[in-house]
């Protein structure tokens, strides 16, 4: 098993996929702004290293946004009072991460009008890259209500002309300008299918000169996205990024060591990332959830299992991170699979997983004693649904445990 086979555009395309769930259902809006903001980088000539970063700002730039609701807002008009919320949140995020602390700087000011940017100080290049990404995005919001129909063949002029009365103020005219000479044909629009940006993309990555991410950098990237599915209800603050530290001290304890332990961490900061897909209407709903809700909510460990195996497909963790909702006698899910199948890894997330979720409060419930979150964690080794050995290495250290689950 072994981590070296992921490239910086493999993560990043894999991973903004987690980030387009969060339109529900308007998904691909990453990939789309990402699109435009490159082809139009290419019209004004900007190097291709200048254009490849915009593609990836491009698929990054909503990183800010885990809540449905702040989705919807922000594609309900072209300029909202609340935008500013996601830019600060998004450029917090990037710049704590070090292999992609470049692009903060244009996320921060990705729903600036280009009159305020002119006032700010902030170098040309950046202001330039985050009105593309701006233009883009907003583009996007106006083409949306169309895709999926065809009907943008007879409605993207107007786009065009709507996009043209924004210049100077939201916009810089010169990107206006190779917009619109770019975006007059049929062939701009009908690129946004899904099956076709993905194959773009694909086609991108085998034509750049890969870059290997070392360890040290995937668990950056790793933490980078936990935090964005953990932000997605105050419930879940700081959920994963817990589970990980849990996970990687209860592998420990059972003798793991240093490049199995990271990739427990990296598991563990993973495990949920599917959730960015379910709405928080159903993560907050206090009492029982419907069959339906329950269904959706169910679904998550799937999602995050394939969004995994598209990152790190030469290595373990979509299968430790994807399995955390796996019980030993087989009636988890998403796979149903049972202890013959579940390795030690599984099932140490899924307890650490368990563990820190009582430890926190819910919206159906307070936090619970350490007694009481013990009691229940031996009612789940009976029942046959978590490892006996995994929680009685927790129980001797209880103490410590709990202090990695609470703040
Ligand atoms: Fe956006
Ligand atoms: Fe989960
Ligand atoms: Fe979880």
């Amino acid at each position: 098993m072994n981590l070296q086979h992921v490239d910086i555009h493999n993560a990043i395309t894999a991973l903004s996929c987690a980030l387009d769930f969060v339109g529900v259902d308007e998904v691909r809006h990453g990939k789309r702004v990402a699109f435009m903001a490159r082809a139009i980088a290419e019209r004004l000539g900007w190097p291709e290293t200048e254009c490849l970063s915009i593609l990836y700002g491009g698929m990054l730039h909503d990183c800010g946004v885990s809540r449905i609701h702040e989705h919807r807002r922000l594609t309900e008009t072209l300029e909202w009072d609340g935008a500013e919320d996601h830019c600060l949140r998004g450029a917090d995020y990037l710049s704590a991460c070090l292999p992609l602390a470049h692009l903060a700087a244009e996320i921060r000011y990705h729903h600036t009008r280009w009159i305020k940017l002119l006032e700010l100080p902030v170098e040309q290049r950046v202001r330039l890259r985050a009105n593309l990404l701006f233009l883009a995005d907003r583009i996007d919001v106006l083409q949306a209500p169309f895709l999926n129909s065809g009907a943008i063949l007879t409605e993207y002029q107007g786009i065009i002309a709507r996009i043209k009365t924004l210049s100077g103020t939201l916009f810089a005219p010169e990107l206006v300008e190779a917009f619109a000479e770019i975006a007059d044909v049929e062939a701009f629009w009908l690129a946004m299918e899904p099956e076709y940006l993905d194959e773009d993309l694909r086609d991108i990555g085998s034509q750049i000169p890969t870059a290997m991410l070392d360890i040290s950098a995937l668990k950056e990237l790793a933490r980078l996205f936990s935090r964005v599915v953990d932000a997605k209800t105050p419930y879940t603050d700081e959920h994963s990024q817990r589970v990980a530290q849990i996970s990687r001290q209860l592998a420990a304890d059972f003798g793991l060591e240093n490049y199995d332990l990271e990739q427990v961490e990296i598991a563990g900061l993973l495990h949920d990332i599917g959730k960015l897909r379910v709405s928080e209407d159903i993560i907050e709903k206090p009492g029982g959830l419907t069959p339906t809700e329950r269904a959706t909510m169910h679904r998550h460990s799937y999602d995050t299992f394939r969004i995994l195996q598209r990152v790190f497909s030469d290595s373990k963790i979509p299968i430790w991170a994807g399995f955390h909702h796996e019980t030993l006698n087989g009636e988890g899910y998403p796979f149903k699979s049972s202890h013959k199948e579940l390795d030690l890894e599984c099932r140490i997330i899924a307890v650490a997983d368990i563990f820190q979720a009582l430890a926190q409060e819910r919206p159906y419930r307070h936090t619970m004693s350490l007694q009481y979150i013990l009691d229940n964690m031996q009612s789940r080794v009976a029942a046959g649904q978590l490892d006996a050995a995994v929680v009685a290495k927790l129980t001797e250290n209880a103490e410590r445990y709990y202090r990695l689950a609470v703040a």
